[in-house]
């Protein structure tokens, strides 16, 4: 496993685990199992996905020591306000059954994230966050947060992948030194990603999966990659991507199928609303 260092000297593995949409308990604890027996030190999942305290209960079963487990959680953005964020974090952590999180993010850059970041500041000193980060944030994000922080994101989790790369983020996050991290890195296993002419090739060369190739492609660009899968099959071989390299032109060749269009469909304030509308229901 590589991992990499972020701006506060914490380790971060660069592969792990994502559980979204993993809604049953046991769905989601064979997976966390699965994935930490298979080597994974890296689990990422969210207030709103529901499915914590099922995380914490595979983690308490694995009896891979807390410390050697790197686990993000996220504040959803109904939970964000100075007084509501440490009510959400707490009820996170009991939920995750731990006293602390490796990393903790502002879920989306909607309604008053800004008073959830300065909420979440203390948390660092106070111990029950290791690092504390956002996702979904784009560069006009990051400079508002960047006017106002005392702490800078150790990490900015952003829908990444070979058709939707981001280098628009790139001069933001080397201002504060930000860890980029991708979500649905693998994007989503979409037929026409998986049976990529540029992609395949590459593959049948070091005989590996579409997958491995993208994961791969991820984590050697500087970006922290969380796959889901709730196969044994697909977790064993997300995490075989570290006895390979691609070449420089090979990076290149990747890089040249960026179709440069972001995810943002709706307005902000509309897209707000949305999302604060959505409530954090516990089903695990
Ligand atoms: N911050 C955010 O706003 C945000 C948003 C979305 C996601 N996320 C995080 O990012 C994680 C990953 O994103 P995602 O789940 O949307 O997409 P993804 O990881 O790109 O794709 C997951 C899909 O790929 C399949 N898959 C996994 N490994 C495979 C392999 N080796 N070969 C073929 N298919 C494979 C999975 O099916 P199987 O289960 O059958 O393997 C699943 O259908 C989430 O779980 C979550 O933790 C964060």
């Amino acid at each position: 496993m590589e991992t990499v260092t972020l701006n506060n000297g914490v380790e971060m593995p660069m592969l792990g685990l994502g559980v979204y949409r993993v809604t049953r308990a046991e769905d989601c604890i064979r997976a966390v199992r699965t994935a930490l027996d298979a080597g994974y030190r890296l689990i990422d999942t969210a207030a709103v996905y529901g499915n914590e305290s099922a995380v914490g209960r595979a983690i308490a079963e694995s009896g891979v020591p807390r410390e050697e487990i790197f686990l993000t959680t996220k504040i959803w953005v109904r939970d964000f306000g100075a007084t509501r964020t440490p009510v959400a974090f707490s009820e996170s952590l009991e939920r995750l059954g731990t006293d602390y999180v490796d990393l903790m993010l502002l879920h989306q850059p909607y309604g008053d994230w800004p008073a959830a970041w300065r909420a979440l500041e203390p948390e660092v000193a106070a111990g029950r966050a290791r690092a504390i980060g956002v996702s979904n944030f784009i560069p006009s994000d990051l400079e508002r947060l960047r006017s106002f922080a005392s702490v800078p994101p150790a990490v900015n989790q952003v829908e990444r992948h070979p058709y939707i790369q981001r280098p628009e983020l790139d001069a933001a996050h080397a201002a504060d030194g930000t860890v980029p991290e991708a979500w649905e890195p693998i994007g989503k296993a979409s037929p026409e990603l998986l049976r990529d002419p540029v992609l395949v090739a590459l593959a049948d060369k070091y005989g590996k999966s579409v997958a491995q190739v993208i994961l791969r492609w991820q984590v050697q660009s500087g970006y922290v990659a969380i796959p889901k899968s709730t196969s044994a099959g697909h977790i064993a071989e997300n995490i075989a991507i570290f006895d390979f390299a691609l070449s420089d032109e090979e990076m290149a060749s990747i890089a040249g199928l960026d179709r440069g269009r972001g995810r943002r469909p709706l307005p902000r304030w509309l897209m707000g609303l949305a999302v604060r509308a959505i409530p954090v229901r516990q089903t695990t």
